[in-house]
C-alpha cells in the first residue's frame, strides 16, 4: 500500500526558485536537450494511433525526424527518418500507412518495415558493398499503459528499470483499453521547466482555478511520490461533485475497477522529463510537452474515456474536455506571465512555499540530471 504525505510536510529546506539562466539561455537548453531530453524515457504517445501493421506516424524532435510504425509482425519500431545512403528525409507525411516498405524517395533504397535494407538498384557498383550493413538506425521504443516511450540515448537505461517504480502502479484504471475522446495542441510561449512546476503545486490554485477550487480543495493533496523523476500524490473530490468536469458531475463510466478512495479522487503525477498524467474517476488525462526552445513549449493534451463512455449518448464527454481546456488555458496563461517576468532584469530567485514541495523536488531532478546538484532547488 502506498503512503502518502501531505505536500506542506515534505521539507523544502528553504529552496529558491532557479536562476535566470534555466529559462532563457539557449546554451543551457541545448545542454538540457542532451543531458535531459536525449538520454530519458520521452513519451509520444498513444500506442493506438498505430494500431495495424505498415501504420507510422513521425516524431520530431529538434533536427530529428523518426518514424515510429508498426512492422509485418505487429511489433513497434522506431527509425530515424534518415535515409542510409546519401542521408535524405524519407518519409514526409506526418501520419499513414507503409504498403510493405520504406523506399527513399531520392535513389529509390528501400527498406523492410522492420528497418532492414532490402532493395539498392544498382549495387553491384558500390565496392564491397553489403545491403546487412545499412538498416535504418533504429531508436529504442518501449510501450507502457498504452503510451510509447522512446530513448535517443546511445545506452540507454532499460525502460523496465527506468519505470520500475511506475510499472503496475495504475493497473486498475485499465489505461491500455481507454479510447482516446479528443486531442488539443497549446503552443506556450514558457520554458517547458515552468509547466512542471506549475503543475507540480496548487498553490496557485485558488487565485487561478476558481472551477476547479470548488470540486477539489486545493489544500486536500496528499502524495506517495515526491522524490526522483515521478511525482505526484491525489487531490480529493469533495461530497458535492463527481469528477473534474464543468456541471462537477461524472462524464463517464469508471475507467476501471476503482475502490471507494479512488472513486473520491483525481491523481496526478508528473514522469520525468515530458509527460502529466491525470487520473479522474471517470476518464485519464495525459500532456505530452515538447521543448521547442528555451521560452516556448509544444503540448499536446489527450481526454482518455472508456469506450462505454464514448458509445453511449447518456455520457457528455465534453463536460470533462471543456474542464480542463479551460483549466489547461489557465494555466498556460499563468506560466507564460512567468515566463514574460522571469526574462526581465528584475528577475530575482523566490523563496518556495511549502505548498510548492513537489515543485522544488522537480528542480533537484532537473540540477541532477544536468550535474548541477545542490544549486538552487535545496537539500
Ligand atoms: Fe536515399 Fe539516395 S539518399 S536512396
Ligand atoms: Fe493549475
Amino acid at each position: 500500500m502506498a503512503t502518502f504525505v501531505k505536500t506542506r510536510d515534505i521539507p523544502i529546506a528553504g529552496a529558491h526558485t532557479l536562476p535566470q539562466e534555466f529559462f532563457v539561455s539557449s546554451e543551457l537548453f541545448a545542454r538540457e536537450r542532451e543531458r535531459i531530453f536525449a538520454r530519458r524515457w520521452v513519451c509520444i504517445g498513444r500506442e493506438s494511433k498505430i494500431a495495424n501493421p505498415g501504420d507510422y506516424f513521425l516524431h520530431t524532435v529538434g533536427a530529428d525526424s523518426i518514424i515510429v510504425v508498426r512492422d509485418r509482425a505487429g511489433r513497434i519500431r522506431a527509425h530515424y527518418n534518415t535515409c542510409r545512403h546519401r542521408g535524405a528525409r524519407m518519409c514526409e507525411a506526418a501520419s499513414g500507412t507503409f504498403s510493405e516498405t520504406i523506399q527513399c524517395p531520392y535513389h529509390a533504397w528501400t527498406y523492410s518495415l522492420d528497418g532492414r535494407l532490402v532493395g539498392a538498384q544498382t549495387s553491384d557498383s558500390i565496392e564491397g558493398f553489403d545491403k546487412k550493413n545499412f538498416p535504418l538506425v533504429s531508436v529504442p521504443i518501449a510501450s507502457w499503459e498504452g503510451f510509447l516511450f522512446i530513448n535517443q540515448s546511445e545506452n540507454p537505461e532499460p525502460f523496465e528499470e527506468a519505470f520500475a517504480s511506475l510499472i503496475g502502479r495504475f493497473e486498475r484504471f485499465n489505461l491500455p483499453t481507454l479510447t482516446v475522446a479528443r486531442t488539443i495542441e497549446y503552443d506556450v510561449q514558457a520554458n517547458w521547466k515552468l509547466v512542471f512546476q506549475n503543475y507540480s503545486e496548487c498553490y496557485h490554485c485558488s487565485p487561478v482555478h476558481p472551477q476547479l477550487t470548488k470540486i477539489t480543495p486545493a489544500n486536500s493533496g496528499e502524495n506517495d511520490l515526491f522524490e526522483g523523476p515521478f511525482l505526484g500524490g491525489y487531490m480529493v473530490i469533495n461530497e458535492q461533485h463527481e469528477s473534474l468536469s464543468m456541471s462537477g458531475q461524472a462524464c463517464g463510466v469508471p475507467v476501471g475497477e476503482l475502490d471507494e478512495d479512488d472513486i473520491k479522487r483525481v491523481y496526478y503525477y508528473s514522469i520525468f522529463p515530458n509527460m502529466l498524467l491525470s487520473l479522474h474517476p471517470d476518464y485519464a488525462m495525459a500532456h505530452y510537452i515538447t521543448p521547442v526552445a528555451a521560452g516556448r513549449s509544444h503540448i499536446t493534451c489527450e481526454w482518455l474515456f472508456h469506450p462505454d463512455s464514448v458509445r453511449d449518448e447518456k455520457w457528455n464527454v465534453e463536460d470533462g474536455i471543456a474542464f480542463w481546456d479551460l483549466t489547461n488555458r489557465q494555466d498556460w496563461h499563468v506560466c507564460e506571465i512567468s515566463q514574460a517576468g522571469i526574462q526581465s532584469r528584475g528577475y530575482r530567485p523566490g523563496p518556495y512555499s511549502s505548498r510548492e514541495s513537489l515543485s522544488v523536488a522537480f528542480d533537484r531532478e532537473v540540477l541532477h540530471a544536468l550535474g548541477r546538484d545542490g544549486e538552487g532547488g535545496g537539500e
